[in-house]
C-alpha cells in the first residue's frame, strides 16, 4: 500500500511483529460498512461515477458475505483488516477499489471502525446486565421469605431478607448500565473525513456519512479524532466495575456454598468435581469470575498506560489498544451469561440461613433503639446494650432468656414490652424507611424491578 517510497520488503519479523489482522479482523462488518458510507460521500463529492460507486458497494458486499461464510482468507502480509479488505475489493472490481481510499487515512477509517464495535458491544453488554437483573430478581422471587445475617466486616451485624441482599447487586448492576449507557455519548460521534490528522484537501460530506452509519454528531477536531482512545478507555473502566461487582457477588456465593456457612446450594450444571476428592462441589463459575475481573482491570491499566505518553496523533501504539478492548468485552459478556445462568439454579437453604438470624446478638441495634425510644440518648442507650451484650455472654444466656429485673440492672427504663423486640420478623417489620429491608420494601422494590426489566 505504501509501495511508491521504498525500495525493501517489510522484514518478515517486522510484518510478523506489526500486523494486527489476527484479531482486528473481527471489525469487518465496521470496516465494510464504513467504507460504503465513504463512496457516498466519494459519489457525491464527484470523485467516483455512480457505476464506480455501486461496484465498490457490491464488491464490499460480496466480500461480506464471504468472510461470513468462511471463504475470505486474512493474509498477515496485508497487516490489517483495513488493508485486507481494501486490496481484495481492488482484485474484484480493479480501477474504482483503487478509489475508494481517497480523502481517508487509516487512522480516522480504525477510529471509526471501533468506535462503532463499541456501540455494537456496549448495547450487548447492556442486554446482558439487563438478564443478569432479571436472573437476580427471579431469584429473590424464589424466595421470599428467606432471611439472612447482614455483615459488616464479615461479622454478623442485623437480619435482612434474602431478597435484600440480591437487590444490592440489581443496583450495581444498574450503575453499571448507566455509565455503559453514557459512554454512547462519547462513542457516537464520527470520526471519517479527519484523514491521517488533518484531514483532507478533497472536501467529503461528513455530516452525510455520519447520516449513513447513524452517528448523531461528528468530531470537531482532526488530531483529536486520529488519537482519541477516552472512550475505549471509559468502555473498559465501566466493564472492570461491572467485574468487580460480579466479583464481589462471586465471593458472597463461594462463601453461601461453604460448609461453613452452609446458606446456599447450587445446580450441579454450574459445579465441578474434583478428580481427587469423591465428596467435592467447588463454585468454579464464582471463583474463575473472581479471577477473570483480574483481566478487567488488568487490560484498563494496559490502556491508560498506553495513552498516557502519547504525543500528537496517532502513534502505531494506539493499534495495541484492540486486544485489551476485545478480551474485556468478551470476558464480561461471558462472565454475565453464565453468572445469569447459575443464580437461576441457586436455591436458598432457608432453614440454615434462619438458624443463623436467629442469632440474637442480630438485635443488639434492636434493643438499643428500643431505649432511645424510651428515651435515652443513643450513645448511653449503645453504652447500657454494650454491657447487656457482655453480661448475656458471660452468663451463655440469650436476651430473651434474661429477666426483666436483670434488663433493669442495667437501665431502670426497660419495661415487659422488651421482649416483643427480640423477634426477627419484629425487627425486619421495623426497619420501613426507604431503602431499608422491611418485607413490605423489598417486595416493592423487587416489583418495581420486575415491572422495569420486563422480568
Ligand atoms: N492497524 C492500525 C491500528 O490498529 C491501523 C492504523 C494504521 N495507521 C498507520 N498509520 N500505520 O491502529
Amino acid at each position: 500500500m505504501w509501495k511508491g517510497r521504498f525500495s525493501q520488503p517489510t522484514s518478515a519479523l517486522v510484518q510478523r511483529y506489526g500486523e494486527s489482522v489476527s484479531f482486528d479482523h473481527r471489525l469487518y462488518p465496521h470496516d465494510i460498512r464504513g467504507s460504503i458510507a465513504q463512496s457516498k460521500a466519494l459519489l457525491k463529492a464527484g470523485i467516483i461515477t455512480a457505476e464506480e460507486q455501486s461496484a465498490i458497494e457490491n464488491g464490499l458486499n460480496g466480500i461480506l458475505a464471504d468472510i461470513q461464510n468462511g471463504k475470505f482468507e486474512w493474509r498477515e502480509d496485508l497487516e490489517d483488516v483495513h488493508m485486507n479488505i481494501e486490496s481484495e475489493l481492488t482484485r474484484r472490481i480493479g480501477a474504482a477499489g483503487a478509489k475508494l481510499h481517497t480523502g481517508r487515512s487509516r487512522n480516522d477509517q480504525v477510529a471509526l471502525d471501533v468506535r462503532m464495535y463499541c456501540r455494537e458491544e456496549v448495547g450487548q453488554i447492556i442486554a446482558a446486565l439487563r438478564e443478569m437483573q432479571r436472573s437476580l430478581v427471579e431469584c429473590a422471587e424464589r424466595h421470599p421469605n428467606a432471611v439472612l445475617p447482614g455483615y459488616t466486616h464479615l461479622q454478623r451485624g442485623q437480619p435482612v431478607l434474602f431478597g435484600h441482599h440480591l437487590l444490592a447487586y440489581i443496583e450495581m448492576f444498574e450503575r453499571d448500565v448507566s455509565r455503559l449507557s453514557d459512554s454512547l455519548k462519547r462513542i457516537n460521534v464520527m470520526p471519517l473525513g479527519s484523514g491521517a490528522l488533518a484531514g483532507s484537501t478533497i472536501l467529503l460530506d461528513r455530516e452525510l456519512v455520519a447520516k449513513e452509519l447513524e452517528f448523531p454528531a461528528i468530531t470537531q477536531n482532526s488530531m483529536d479524532a486520529v488519537s482519541d482512545r477516552d472512550y475505549v478507555a471509559e468502555v473498559l473502566f465501566a466493564i472492570a466495575l461491572c467485574g468487580v461487582h460480579l466479583s464481589r457477588l462471586s465471593e458472597d456465593v463461594i462463601l453461601w456454598v461453604s460448609a461453613e456457612f452452609g446458606f446456599v446450594s447450587l445446580s450441579d450444571a454450574h459445579t465441578t468435581g474434583s478428580s481427587l476428592m469423591p465428596q467435592k462441589k467447588n463454585p468454579d463459575v464464582a471463583e474463575l469470575t473472581r479471577g477473570k475481573t483480574g483481566r478487567l482491570v488488568g487490560n484498563l491499566m494496559s490502556l491508560l498506560t498506553l495513552l498516557k505518553g502519547l504525543p500528537m496523533t496517532y502513534n502505531r501504539d494506539l493499534q495495541e489498544d484492540k486486544e485489551p478492548l476485545f478480551d474485556s468485552v468478551d470476558t464480561i459478556k461471558a462472565a454475565l451469561a453464565v453468572f445469569a445462568e447459575m443464580m437461576a439454579g441457586l436455591t436458598v437453604k432457608e432453614d440454615k440461613t434462619r438458624a443463623a438470624t436467629s442469632d440474637p446478638m442480630l438485635l443488639a441495634t434492636d434493643l438499643a433503639d428500643y431505649v432511645v425510644k424510651k428515651g435515652l440518648p443513643f450513645r448511653q442507650g449503645h453504652e447500657v446494650i454494650g454491657k447487656l451484650v457482655a453480661f448475656s455472654i458471660a452468663e451463655g444466656r440469650s436476651f430473651s432468656e434474661l429477666t426483666l429485673d436483670e434488663y433493669r440492672q442495667f437501665w431502670t427504663g426497660f419495661e415487659q414490652d422488651v421482649f416483643a423486640v427480640l423477634d426477627v420478623e419484629t425487627a425486619l417489620k421495623a426497619r420501613k424507611n426507604p431503602g431499608a429491608p422491611s418485607p413490605d420494601n423489598v417486595s416493592a422494590q423487587l416489583q418495581r424491578w420486575r415491572k422495569a426489566l420486563g422480568a
